[in-house]
């Protein structure tokens, strides 16, 4: 699985030639389910691309709000499944960082769409964590969301350092092999339902540090903001992905 998070980019002209850049990279094979996350209004613009008629190519959205009603600003689950979005990114650290998200709402959300989508729960430590090797305590405590929820097979988690993301920055292939079999186990051992989630790989991953992820055991994917901001480089990392390049 690989996921491409614009975050709060782009514009209608990036859009067509993303496009074009993508679907002149890209090498058709239906093995990975590819999502794109844009912002939340231009997902119907991506919807009305060549990049909607194929069939492993799935838009989603970066974010959703705990509920609907007077809530200025925001997008309820039932917007984004309305515009038939394939997953939803959730508990994003910028999200968690800048706009004060606790576990609570994070846990709220995700019983608004884990049944319906699926849902891509991001989790990571910041580096004052990590270097005080608090880690695995950290993403402990941010897997508490998953506790006692029924999880079916739509439950993804992204492990993302925090000082990892846009920094070049990132781990060893081998310790986020290791913290992914962390996370598979927690989650396995809280959720109601003992589920095994995918877990991808967020931070820095660019096309030429992509492969020495993808070869690890635990490793199922990545979510990629800067390098999935171009089409030609986002549809590299993939192709490196299925083994097609
Ligand atoms: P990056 O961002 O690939 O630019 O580091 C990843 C993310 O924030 O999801």
């Amino acid at each position: 699985m690989i996921i491409a998070n614009w975050k709060c980019n782009g514009n209608k002209a990036m859009i067509n030639e993303w496009t074009n850049n993508f679907l002149s990279n890209y090498i058709e094979t239906k093995k990975a389910f590819i999502g794109i996350a844009p912002p939340s209004i231009y997902i119907e613009s991506l919807l009305g691309t060549k990049l909607n008629k194929l069939e492993e190519i799935n838009i989603g959205s970066q974010d959703i709000d705990i509920s609907s009603g007077a809530r200025t600003g925001a997008i309820s689950s039932e917007m984004i499944l309305d515009f038939d979005c394939k997953f939803s990114i959730i508990g994003h650290s910028e999200r968690r960082q800048l706009f004060n998200e606790r576990n609570d709402e994070i846990k709220q959300k995700i019983l608004k769409i884990a049944k319906k989508t699926i849902t891509i729960l991001c989790i990571g430590e910041t580096l004052e964590e990590n270097k005080n090797e608090l880690t695995r305590d950290v993403l402990k405590k941010q897997l508490e969301v998953v506790k006692d929820i029924e999880l079916n097979n739509s439950l993804v988690i992204a492990y993302e350092p925090v000082w990892a993301i846009g920094t070049g920055n990132t781990p060893t292939p081998n310790n986020i092999n290791e913290i992914h079999k962390f996370i598979k186990d927690v989650v396995q051992s809280t959720s109601d339902n003992s589920a095994f989630p995918l877990v991808l790989y967020g931070g820095s991953v660019n096309q030429d540090n992509a492969e020495s992820f993808f070869k690890e055991k635990f490793i199922d994917g990545a979510l990629i903001g800067g390098a999935s901001l171009d089409g030609k480089k986002f549809a590299n990392i993939i192709n490196i992905f299925n083994g097609t390049k």
